[in-house]
């Protein structure tokens, strides 16, 4: 396939920026929020730092900001139901301060009739634009405040690769790493490949540079990000894989531990295993793979190219080659046409998984896509009790897992302080909570952002608790 990907590099407008401060008396204020998944959470550490590029403070309150941004995502009604209620809740605040901008961006917006709502019903919505426009918003933030008029961005294809974005990351010891941006897979339910346009790879030299910059300043979990990693490198001029880039990035020296999501089961290799298994300093023994359902006709009608055995399978060939592997999983219940038979399969394969994560989820009806076409006869009651069932069983399953890890030292990367008063909190290598007691005499921003043993002593559902090793 000819790579029609342009590649490009994000160069800051000084000038641009000097019109735009015109505006405002003082140092204008920026107050965004991001919905949905890490490449959204990711756009918005990268919307923010061009915006700071500009000479935006960030503010947390909406009342003392300037502009006022909604990274939105549009995978579930709800998710957009949550945002079109946040964003209805700013009205009183434009009549306070006429100089307030208020931004919709992000996947919602890359829906037209989603962007025909904001222009009819929600006039106080100055601009949107996608998630393919971040290095444009200056540009299209100058010409709102120059022209006046509302910028209502209709969604776009654009498919440029734009590297150089600067990031102002919310963390400083983890890092979200974009490898790849949108989605070719078109599963029968998903809006994704819509809102965000056909799958691209960033070159591997340029994730390189990002992610040696990265270990370099300390990040201690990098998390590779794309709708499915496993066809990362399609369409590049070079020819690399997934697993050849994990390879390359392992080989950069430092303390660090390498996360990636999200893994999609029809392109998981055992490449990709032999991969995880050879590098047990920087890879953990943990895999996010999410199956949606245990019926192989739902999947079938999902679209998402594998059996129940294949998966097995490829949960075998883990099992044998990483010692302690953990897995993790998303569930689509009440796919339209789901049966009782259909969903005691997925309630099967929990059981014979084993998963240390789960998330569950009510099939959502998304316009435009081939599932929304289905008869969809079950009544969503009986939907909330199968996803009911499943919560259940997985906390029965989860429960002796759990207990297995008392007695064990674990290596947590401390986060921060924990729940409890006197308690950190950080994550296991496989992603799980772990809760211990700060030790006498040492300070919790002294541990937090290190990778730390802690000896596991107790066990609850939601995480283990510890004390320092
Ligand atoms: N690319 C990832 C998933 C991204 S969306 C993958 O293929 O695994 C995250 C999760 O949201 C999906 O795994 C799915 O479980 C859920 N999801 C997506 N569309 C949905 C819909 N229409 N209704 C309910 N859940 C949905
Ligand atoms: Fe959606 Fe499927 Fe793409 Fe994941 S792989 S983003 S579920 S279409
Ligand atoms: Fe949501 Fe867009 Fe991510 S729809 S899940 S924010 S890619």
């Amino acid at each position: 396939m000819q790579n029609k990907v342009q590649y490009l590099n994000y160069h800051p407008d000084v000038e641009l920026a000097r019109r735009i401060l015109e505006f405002y008396p003082g140092t204008p204020r920026l107050y965004l929020h991001s919905f949905g998944c890490q490449q959204n959470v990711n756009d918005g550490e990268l919307l923010r730092g061009v915006l700071a590029g500009v000479g935006f403070a960030s503010t947390d309150t909406t009342e003392d900001a300037d502009l006022i941004i909604f990274n939105t995502c549009a995978v579930r009604e709800h998710a957009e139901q949550r945002v079109f209620g946040n964003i209805g809740a700013l009205k009183a605040l434009k009549k306070k301060n006429p100089r307030l901008i208020i931004a919709v961006c992000g996947c919602m917006v890359q829906q037209a009739d989603v962007v025909e709502k904001f222009r009819a019903s929600y006039p106080f919505v100055d601009m949107t634009f996608g998630p393919n426009s971040i290095d444009l918003v200056p540009q299209l933030l100058y010409e709102k405040l120059s022209g006046g008029k509302r910028l209502l961005c209709p969604p776009n294809e654009r498919t440029d690769i734009v590297e150089e974005l600067p990031a102002e990351r919310n963390s400083g010891f983890k890092a979200f790493l974009p490898i790849m941006y949108g989605c070719d897979n078109f599963c029968s339910y998903c809006i994704v490949p819509y809102v965000r346009g056909r799958e691209r790879s960033r070159r591997p030299a340029d994730v390189l540079r990002e992610f040696t910059a990265l270990v370099q300043q300390g990040y201690k979990e990098i998390t590779l990000l794309g709708q499915n990693v496993n066809s990362y490198g399609k369409g590049l001029e070079e020819s690399v894989d997934f697993s050849d880039l994990l390879e390359q990035l392992c080989a950069v020296p430092g303390d660090y531990i390498l996360r990636f999501m999200t893994s999609h089961p029809k392109d998981a290799t055992r490449k990709l295993i032999d991969t995880i298994a050879a590098h047990p300093e920087h890879l953990a023994p943990h895999l996010h793979l999410p199956v949606q359902s245990g019926s192989d006709r739902i999947l079938k009608e999902m679209n998402r190219r594998y059996t129940r055995a294949q998966y097995l399978e490829l949960i075998g060939y883990a099992r044998e080659k990483l010692p302690g592997v953990t897995f993790s999983s998303d569930i689509i219940v009440g796919f339209p046409g789901e049966t009782q038979q259909d969903f005691e399969e997925t309630l099967s394969m929990l059981r014979e998984v084993k998963y240390m994560q789960l998330f569950t989820f009510i099939y959502s009806k998304r316009g435009g896509t081939r599932a929304a076409e289905l008869p969809d006869p079950t009544p969503y009651e009986e939907k909330a009790q199968r996803i009911a069932a499943i919560q259940k069983q997985q906390e029965e399953l989860l429960e002796p897992m759990m207990q297995a890890r008392v007695g064990s030292v674990q290596r947590v990367l401390v986060e921060g302080e924990g729940r409890a008063a006197g308690t950190l909190a950080g994550r296991m290598d496989d992603n799980t909570l772990v809760q211990f007691a700060l030790p006498q005499g040492v300070e919790a921003a002294a541990l937090t952002g290190t990778f730390t043993p802690v000896r596991i002593t107790g066990a609850r559902l939601s995480m283990l608790t510890g004390e320092l090793a």
